[in-house]
């Protein structure tokens, strides 16, 4: 949620920033700007993409080797040129990009204008720069964004420059993420990895309460009293061709296109064909000690991370046979939640920055959880809260609506459970002497995780056609792409896929998508089902659970009945909900709790496939942002 860049060094600035931004655009996209200082202060802002601020700048000069820049996600008033970032003081001189919410901007906004201060935009940000305008006197730079930052309240990552020590770049950070580059003689700052790649991969995470200046010759990290603190330096392992879109006409495509080879990714080093056990560091070390004894599992999360969630409640809660529950983040921490002694919260999240999921790994903490994060980015805010967790290695994900961040996460879920389900099978027998839980064919499972990436693969080629656009996918999605409304339904693991092909559909084409569970149907959703009304039937037979297949089968009797046009995902060879269907996606056999993934595909690929003959761009759907770092 918007991005922000700052270089230092002896190299032309404008590039760099506008490089940066672009590759951060999918953070934010309604405006952008940028601020270069040479002997003298440039800076040019523009509403819409950070092509418009490029036009913009066409025929103007930007010397200098010292800038900030901004790709902006509105929060307080709306997308325009004089809200867009930079912000500057009033003699012109400061400027400052942001990324966050500060919370008491009102009261500070009004003891500013009383001062004398003068406003041009509705921001909440604007109040920062005049705040570090006020401290400047008397003070160098840092001495007064540390003053400003003190009397702050909110969420901010900041980058702030002068034209008064055009040698001094300054960056702090509380609750919004921000990555200090660092190469020889030049300095750099962004809100995530991706923008610093072509040029380093030395890389300091700033924690909240942290603030740098960096100079032409070094920086310094302290905290807003100004007391140094010592930092590791980190190597970054993605590379630059991972955040390009190699041939795909967007990074969404590419991301579906990724998965066999991102699950093979999660599950390497993990699990091994024929063995019974799984290599996880998390479940190493001290924390191994605390697991035994866990006696509930309480799941958190939001968006696709939250349906991940989902599938993983019921298959732990299945496996383990502990209270196991999943929850949105956003909901759990507001409502003043009991975390019972024994509780193991696993927190996902993508982009390990959400600002909800971060608040309740806090909270969660706090109450004393055990904490295990299921994150993708390394380094982020939550990967670095929790006590220990699993990468999802998936490779940076750029598309706004998560992909291949999600058929990981289930993935890194489900050999996470294998793990649990051996700790607590030895240590909590039940008081009869029998195991506690009961005997799961580990070796199936992990036999069947590993043919998985093929099993993706196999589907992407069933369904889709990039070349002739001839696939299942394409033909639904030319039939129905003028539809109003769409409903998914599935039952047991399967529900989770409904809202997740529903929000899918809702994110990218702008289509109204229910998801809901297939049984819950007819006590609502029913009564929208008419001749219009595309149902999209996810209902692979499930061995483990026949009477669930028979279930859904009658619920797809009632949408046919009611003339709704039935799209059903089954199984290769499935007779009887395909005999009800107008559409058949087949998708091959797997166990119950990896069939979310197989069955996620083809939802995304609609979407995509809907969202692109509507026009739109499914890399950056209006309103949304990728990393959502405030509330
Ligand atoms: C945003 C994104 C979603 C994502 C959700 C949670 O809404 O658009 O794609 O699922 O945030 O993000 P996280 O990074 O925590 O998984």
């Amino acid at each position: 949620m918007c991005g922000i860049v700052g270089y230092i060094g002896t190299k032309e600035a404008k590039p760099i920033l506008l490089g940066g931004l672009k590759r951060l655009e999918y953070r934010g996209y309604d405006s952008a700007g940028i601020a270069v200082i040479d002997q003298a202060m440039s800076q040019v802002k523009s509403i819409g993409k950070i092509s418009s601020l490029e036009k913009k700048m066409a025929n103007q000069e930007f010397p200098g080797s010292l800038g900030i820049a901004h790709t902006r996600w509105a929060t307080h008033g709306q997308p325009s040129d004089i809200n867009a970032h930079p912000h500057i003081d009033c003699q012109g001189i400061i400027a400052l990009v942001h990324n966050g919410i500060i919370e008491n901007y009102q009261s500070l906004r009004q003891l500013l204008m009383q001062e004398g201060h003068e406003f041009v935009s509705e921001t909440d940000t604007e109040v920062l720069v005049h705040l570090i305008e006020k401290h400047y006197e008397g003070n160098n730079l840092e001495q007064a964004v540390q003053r400003a930052l003190l009397q702050s309240q909110g969420a901010y990552g900041i980058v702030v420059v002068s034209s008064s020590e055009p040698n001094k770049l300054v960056a702090a950070r509380n609750g919004s993420p921000l990555v200090l580059g660092i190469k020889k003689g030049e300095y750099f700052v962004a809100s995530d990895v991706a923008a610093l790649l072509p040029y380093t991969r030395q890389v300091i995470y700033l924690n909240d309460g942290e603030m740098v200046t960096m100079d032409r010759d070094g920086y310094k990290v302290t905290n807003l009293f100004n007391q140094k603190i010592d930092k590791e330096i980190e190597k970054i392992k993605w590379d630059l061709a991972m955040i390009e879109k190699g041939g795909f006409p967007h990074f969404m495509l590419k991301e579906i296109y990724e998965q066999p080879q991102a699950i093979s990714n999660t599950l390497s080093g993990r699990v091994k064909g024929g063995q019974n056990i799984v290599h996880l560091r998390s479940l190493d070390g001290d924390i191994i000690k605390k697991l035994p004894h866990i006696n509930s599992i309480k799941i958190l999360a939001c968006g696709t991370s939250w349906h991940a969630g989902l599938v993983a409640a019921f298959l732990m809660e299945k496996v383990l046979r502990i209270p196991v529950t999943c929850e949105q983040a956003s909901e759990f921490r507001y409502r003043s939640p009991v975390i019972q002694p024994g509780t193991l919260a696993i927190s996902i999240s993508q982009s390990g920055e959400t600002a909800d999921t971060k608040g309740a790994v806090e909270l969660v903490k706090e109450l004393g959880a055990y904490n295990l994060g299921i994150v993708n980015v390394v380094g982020s805010t939550i990967a670095r809260l929790v006590d220990g967790g699993v990468y999802l290695h998936a490779g940076p994900e750029i598309g706004v609506a998560s992909t291949k961040a999600f058929s990981c996460q289930v993935t890194a879920l489900s050999i996470l459970n294998l793990g649990l389900s051996k700790i607590l099978d030895r240590s909590q027998p039940l008081p009869s002497g029998k195991p506690r839980v009961p005997d799961i064919d580990f070796k199936k499972i992990v036999d069947e995780l590993l043919i998985l990436p093929e099993k993706v693969e196999q589907v992407l080629k069933g369904v889709y056609d990039i070349k002739s656009k001839r696939g299942i996918v394409h033909k639904i999605a030319e039939e129905l792409q003028d539809k109003n409304n769409f409903l998914y339904l599935g039952r047991g693991y399967n529900y989770p896929i409904a809202l997740e092909g529903a929000l899918k559909l809702k994110e990218i084409s702008y289509i109204h998508a229910e998801g809901y569970s297939a049984a819950e149907m007819k006590h609502g959703p029913i009564a929208l089902i008419d001749k219009e009304m595309p149902v999209v039937i996810i209902a692979p037979s499930d061995s483990e659970e026949p009477i669930s297949y028979d279930k859904i089968a009658s619920n797809a009797e009632v949408v046919r009945a009611r003339g709704g046009r039935i799209i059903a995902i089954v199984n290769e060879g499935d007779k009887i909900i395909s005999n009800m269907a107008e559409w058949v996606i087949e998708i091959p056999n797997t166990l119950a709790h990896l069939v979310p993934i197989l069955a996620t595909i083809p939802l995304q690929l609609l979407a995509y496939e809907i969202a692109v003959l509507r026009g739109n761009d499914p890399d950056m759907p209006r309103n949304l942002a990728k990393s959502v770092t405030v509330e």
